[in-house]
């Protein structure tokens, strides 16, 4: 209804946008890449007569974002739609702050233009309440070729390599790994070495089923030997650093390597930089087989004004659109979620991060990023981040590593 009524006063003046509803985005896109990428769902929603009010919570991975959305949520003044994303999204359903939008999600046949691993996670009870953004592959290692040119080392495959290579360009003065400390970014690098070390069997095992046997083995012990390598591989202004001013210290070649979702192409694209020339892109050590999926998603939440909700549905829609699709993934670094999207303006990391998902879905290596709230709860991602985040900031042993990692999981189960 909404929709016609826009029609009509946009066919009769320009100035009708007061008219229409806005939505209110709760968003934690805020680097420059991101900005940008966001900056595009604005613009579609502006042109359909859509009112944007925006709600940006910064802080990378949206740890402070979900603070807030909650005491919102709990006054009792949820914004119209929030990005949130996976097993959040039926924990939000399963309060009842959920709206539902499968008619959108009906009339566009969503169903059809979702990978399955996407769209399931975007229902609840059967419904669709949530719209998917795009897909990120998170075992990423972005790398600066003239930086390990400088220091005669060469882009490592495994973890083993990763450290003999980031000594040689430590040696040489440089700094091999651009890091920030913060709990999650420790946690995405944490995930990278699980799954390079472990494998994707091992992986899903003890990430994603939580088996406790799996958690227990000696795999674990070689993830904690290997992670604790990396401290003395970072700079000691680490502490608190954003994960893009990390990323903008491999742009400008003060550091070789980030261990970063593709959010992180964001930042190189913003700076003019190309794939394949100014810097590289390639699966995280170990990892090449293998594909840790973030879907970033917005969720509805229940409005009881029409006109809210007629603007949530058009949020939707838009959102599914090809256009937007595209438009907001060259930006942002990911790969659409619609599939069968033209490939051609996407560069090269976009192809391989295409033909990762695609050939990963095959052999049992598309698995969901623990990182990046993809995985398990909140409560069992939280307890992960801890025991990262102390193992990487202290002198802690692999077995100090492991017995935290066992007993943190079993308590927050
Ligand atoms: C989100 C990305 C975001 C990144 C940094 C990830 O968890 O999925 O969209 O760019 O965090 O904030």
């Amino acid at each position: 209804m909404l929709k016609r009524t826009l029609a009509a006063c946009i066919a009769a003046t320009t100035m009708t946008a007061a008219t229409a509803a806005d939505v209110e985005v709760l968003h934690y896109w805020t680097s420059g890449g991101e900005a940008k990428s966001v900056a595009y769902l604005k613009e579609k929603l502006t042109e359909a007569g859509v009112g944007w009010k925006d709600f940006a919570v910064a802080g990378g991975g949206g740890e402070n974002a979900m603070t807030v959305l909650k005491s919102r949520a709990v006054s009792g003044t949820p914004p119209t739609a929030a990005q949130i994303k996976g097993p959040s999204i039926q924990e939000w359903g399963d309060l009842g702050f959920l709206a539902d939008i499968d008619s959108v999600a009906q009339a566009n046949n969503w169903d059809a233009l979702l990978p399955s691993v996407v769209s399931d996670v975007m229902k609840h009870e059967g419904k669709y309440v949530a719209a998917p953004v795009n897909v990120h592959r998170v075992n990423w290692l972005w790398a600066n070729p003239a930086v390990f040119q400088k220091a005669g080392a060469t882009i490592p495959t495994t973890w083993d390599d990763f450290i003999v290579q980031a000594k040689k360009i430590k040696d040489a003065g440089l700094i091999p790994l651009a890091h920030g400390g913060q709990a999650w970014q420790d946690a995405t690098v944490f995930e990278a070495v699980v799954l390079g070390v472990g494998g994707a069997d091992y992986y899903q095992k003890a990430f994603v089923e939580l088996d406790q046997a799996t958690l227990a083995s000696d795999t674990t012990d070689e993830v904690f030997r290997v992670f604790g390598e990396l401290r003395g591989l970072i700079d000691e202004n680490s502490p608190g650093r954003d994960w893009n001013v990390a990323t903008s210290m491999v742009i400008n070649g003060e550091a070789a390597m980030q261990i970063m979702g593709d959010w992180a192409k964001g930042e190189f694209t913003v700076a003019g930089k190309t794939p394949g020339v100014d810097y590289v892109c390639v699966a995280a050590p170990g990892t090449s087989g293998a594909f840790t999926f973030n879907v970033d998603s917005f969720a509805f939440f229940a409005q009881s004004d029409a006109d809210a909700q007629a603007g949530q549905q058009e949020m939707a829609k838009q959102i599914l659109g090809e256009d937007f699709q595209e438009v907001f993934n060259l930006n942002k670094g990911s790969i659409p979620a619609r599939l069968g999207m033209a490939r051609d303006n996407f560069d090269s990391c976009a192809h391989a991060s295409m033909d990762a998902f695609v050939a990963s879905a095959q052999t049992g290596g598309l698995v969901p990023s623990f990182a990046h709230g993809m995985a398990v709860s909140e409560a069992v991602s939280g307890a992960i981040y801890d025991v990262a985040t102390n193992y990487f900031n202290s002198d802690q042993s692999p077995a100090d590593g492991k017995s935290q990692l066992v007993e943190a999981i079993q308590a927050a189960m």
